[in-house]
């Protein structure tokens, strides 16, 4: 559980379900957002807290139940345009304020998702 891997290094299982829940209590609200997820976000906040365990480092909790995550192609059933990217890291950035995320992991961590959700944008 060393500070090298970023998942232990950003505070572990508590801080990282802090940021999930308070990043969709932003979505839920996005006037760009809300409309393509669902109205009940309990479910889609569950399986993101696994993903972002596995991505930063630790636990392999995703794939196990959901197998490889390809992102990319989960995504395409949805309009993602590059003002919903820029919103969904905007969510994300307010979160991490909101949570007092600070430092070297945050910059790092938020770097990661700006690739991930640019690579998203499928319209
Ligand atoms: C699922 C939107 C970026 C990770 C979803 C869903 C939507 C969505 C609508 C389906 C939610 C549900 O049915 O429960 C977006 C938009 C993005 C974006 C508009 C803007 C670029 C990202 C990024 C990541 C990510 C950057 C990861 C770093 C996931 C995961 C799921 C998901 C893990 C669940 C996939 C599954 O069903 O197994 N996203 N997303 N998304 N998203 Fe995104």
């Amino acid at each position: 559980q060393s500070d090298n891997i970023p998942y232990y290094a950003l505070g572990g299982k508590d801080i990282l379900e802090k940021l999930v829940d308070t990043f969709y209590g932003k979505v839920q609200v996005h006037p760009l957002l809300s409309p393509i997820f669902p109205d009940d976000l309990t479910e889609t906040a569950r399986v993101q807290k696994q993903f972002l365990t596995q991505f930063l480092g630790g636990p392999n909790l995703y794939t196990e139940e959901h197998g490889h995550p390809m992102l990319r192609a989960r995504h395409m059933p949805f309009p993602i345009t590059l003002e919903r990217a820029q919103a969904w890291l905007e969510c994300m950035s307010e979160a991490m304020d909101e949570i007092e995320l600070e430092g070297p992991i945050r910059d790092y961590f938020f770097e990661r998702l700006t690739q991930t959700a640019y690579h998203m944008v499928n319209s």
